[in-house]
Order: C-alpha cells, then sequence, then structure tokens
C-alpha cells in the first residue's frame, strides 16, 4: 500500500489524542540486535537495540547534547573501534555521551560534571511477546492499564511458527484496520466463504473478541465449517485463533507511524497433529501461511482503493461498527474517562449469520 496517510484521528471524532494508548508492536524480536536500528512511531524517530543482558530498549532518536541520531552508528576511522551498545547503553556516536536503557545521561567520557538527573532522553517501557516487541505508548504518560498477553505457542516446540514479517506502511487510520476485524459481511464477499453460519462480537474492557463459523460448500454437496476466535487486546493487535485438527493462530499487528499511516506485521503458527512435527504438518503451515497472505492481498485490494469511513451508514444486518467505533475511542480519550466508556461498550452482540453474497446464488 502506499505510505500516504489516510484520514487523521481527529476525522474519526475518536477523542482528544492523537495516537492510541496501548501495547503496540514496534518490531520482530528477531529485526533487533546490538547494532542500533531506527524506527518512527507516534509521529516519533526511535532508535531500538538489545542490550547485553537481551533487553530491548526504545529510546527517543536525538541525543540532547547536540542532537545526533543514535542509531546512525560509528563513521570513518573510529567505526572499527567504536561499540555503540554497551551493556543495556547506548554510546552517542557524535561525542561519546552514553544513554542508559531508562533514558538517563550515565556518563560523560571528557567531563567529570555531576550529571543532573534531568538530562535524559525518552525511554519506553518495552516487552516481547511470540517474537514481536511492543511498547507501551500512553500520551498521559503512565504505566500500563492492562497485561500484554503471553503467547506460549512461540515457545512450543509442537508449534511451528513462520518468522514475524513486516508487511510495510499502510496510509489507513489504524481504527479502521481494527474494526474490519468484526466486518463479517466481507467474510463472503472478500474472502470467498461461501456462508457466514454464526458470528459473535464480545466487548470486554480493552478487548474485543470476534467468534465467526464460516461455511465453505465441499464436492459433495456438504459443508465445511471454520471456526475463528479473533481478539483485539488494545488498539493494534489482533491474534486470531483457528480451531481444528492443527489449531492455528495467525497475529496481525499495526502501529501507528504518522497520524493516519500505520506500519504492520504478520505471522502464522500452527500446531503439529501428534507429538513431534512431521513433514505433512510443515506442509500444513505451509498451506495457511499462503491462506493467510492470499487473504490479506484480498483485503488490501479493497483497502488500497477505498476512501476512509468517517461516518458509515449503518443498517440493520450491518456488523456493530458504530458500537466498535464507541469501543476503539476509549484508547483515545484520558484514562480517568476508560471506565465509563468501557461500560457503555460491554457486552456481546450474536447473529445467527447471513446467506452467500448474491452473486454467488444467482451465478450458477
Ligand atoms: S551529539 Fe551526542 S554526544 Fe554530542
Ligand atoms: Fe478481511
Amino acid at each position: 500500500m502506499a505510505k500516504e496517510t489516510g484520514a487523521k484521528t481527529a476525522d474519526y471524532q475518536l477523542g482528544q489524542f492523537t495516537y492510541p494508548r496501548g501495547w503496540l508492536m514496534v518490531a520482530s524480536s528477531a529485526s533487533v540486535t546490538s547494532v542500533p536500528s531506527e524506527g518512527r512511531f507516534f509521529g516519533e524517530d526511535v532508535v531500538l537495540y538489545r542490550g547485553a543482558s537481551g533487553k530491548v530498549v526504545m529510546l527517543d532518536a536525538y541525543c540532547p547534547h547536540m542532537g545526533a541520531h543514535l542509531a546512525v552508528g560509528a563513521s570513518g576511522a573510529t567505526a572499527q573501534h567504536c561499540v555503540q551498545v554497551v551493556g543495556d547503553s547506548i554510546r552517542c556516536p557524535n561525542h561519546g555521551w552514553i544513554f542508559g536503557a531508562d533514558g538517563k545521561c550515565q556518563e560523560i567520557p571528557y567531563s567529570d560534571i555531576t550529571i543532573p538527573d534531568t538530562l535524559r532522553i525518552k525511554s519506553w517501557h518495552v516487552e516481547e511477546t511470540g517474537g514481536c516487541v511492543f511498547v507501551w505508548h500512553d500520551e498521559e504518560g503512565g504505566a500500563p492499564t492492562y497485561e500484554l498477553p503471553a503467547i506460549p505457542q512461540w515457545d512450543d516446540p509442537l508449534w511451528i511458527c513462520s518468522p514475524v514479517e513486516e508487511m510495510g506502511v499502510w496510509g489507513t487510520h489504524p481504527m479502521e484496520l481494527a474494526e474490519h476485524g468484526v466486518d463479517k459481511i466481507h467474510l463472503a464477499n472478500v474472502h470467498g466463504s461461501d456462508r457466514v453460519v454464526y458470528h459473535q462480537v464480545t466487548f470486554d474492557r480493552h478487548c474485543a473478541q470476534t467468534t465467526s463459523h464460516t461455511a465453505t460448500l465441499l464436492p459433495d454437496g456438504g459443508e465445511s465449517v471454520g471456526v475463528t476466535h479473533s481478539r483485539y487486546t488494545g488498539p493494534g493487535f489482533l491474534r486470531a485463533e483457528m480451531e481444528g485438527e492443527r489449531p492455528a493462530i495467525l497475529l496481525f499487528c499495526h502501529t501507528p507511524v504518522e497520524d493516519g499511516q500505520v506500519r504492520s506485521w504478520h505471522a502464522v503458527m500452527m500446531k503439529a497433529l501428534g507429538d513431534v512435527v512431521t513433514d505433512e504438518d510443515r506442509a500444513a503451515h505451509e498451506q495457511i501461511c499462503l491462506f493467510s497472505k492470499q487473504a490479506f492481498e484480498q483485503d488490501l485490494h479493497i483497502f488500497q482503493r477505498k476512501k476512509p469511513s468517517l461516518r458509515p451508514v449503518q443498517i440493520p444486518g450491518d456488523p456493530p461498527f458504530r458500537r466498535y467505533r464507541q469501543w476503539y475511542a476509549q484508547f483515545y480519550q484520558p484514562r480517568a474517562q476508560t471506565a465509563a466508556i468501557q461500560q457503555q461498550a460491554n457486552g456481546v452482540i450474536e447473529t445467527g449469520g447471513i446467506h452467500s453474497a448474491p452473486w454467488v446464488s444467482s451465478a450458477s
């Protein structure tokens, strides 16, 4: 998708903050090493690295001394001698000031001044789960209001896990991507399910879970029904669990780069059938990776050319888009308002499903 920005948070009237509060992904774990890398999230430039202890650190990119970018690395002759990550700290490539994982300046190599506590750069609360690096983003600067979910399957040898793949920068507001998770109608039209048998959306505090039973027609006239539980935890972390002989998990994460623009990632995990991983299991995993990529492309086909949906027309039979937006607004409002917003949004919405898209039945 093109990198231009879509509509802004203010256009959707979500709340007073530009970027949502929550745990948001910033990198795959594999991509963060002892060589600092640069990133851009929430309209800010950042530097990311893995310290000697294994801890991932994210700091604002610019040194408070004279503004060098901490991720550019040493240049010229010094590049051979300079170790930029020292323990869990980072050394500025310009004059060598050292900043800790907490952002505090720890050392100025050529001066014996007492370093004031206030000489620091912004540091982020970082956690890893499922091969993904998340930061807590909060325009109020508060502590996390919910826990980042564990993904134990990532470390389970019976689960085959594809590498966490970056899917690029999309010119879409994160709310429209999240809202897509509840869109039962498009499952038939865009993704080719023959029938949505049952659909349930549960709003539960900072989580929104969609359970869908979708049927595919078989050559013998029967139906194969697939059950998927898609759960948004916070504003940008989707985990879809697909039931079956070999259960599978799809992860989809998206994080604002600028207002109206997100960076996204994707991963697929599948459990082996028996007590060891076989070639058949690997082939099944490859198959579901393919299926998942195709689904992405099908969605992109629509998303690349759609205009922002600022005031959706909601009619009976539509998924609960309005309720979803009410729920999503909690991440853009001061935390003092969270409980009231959640109370209004919490609840379960069930539908018996929908029929095939009209042209499927009329085409024969
Ligand atoms: S610019 Fe970073 S130490 Fe001078
Ligand atoms: Fe979709």
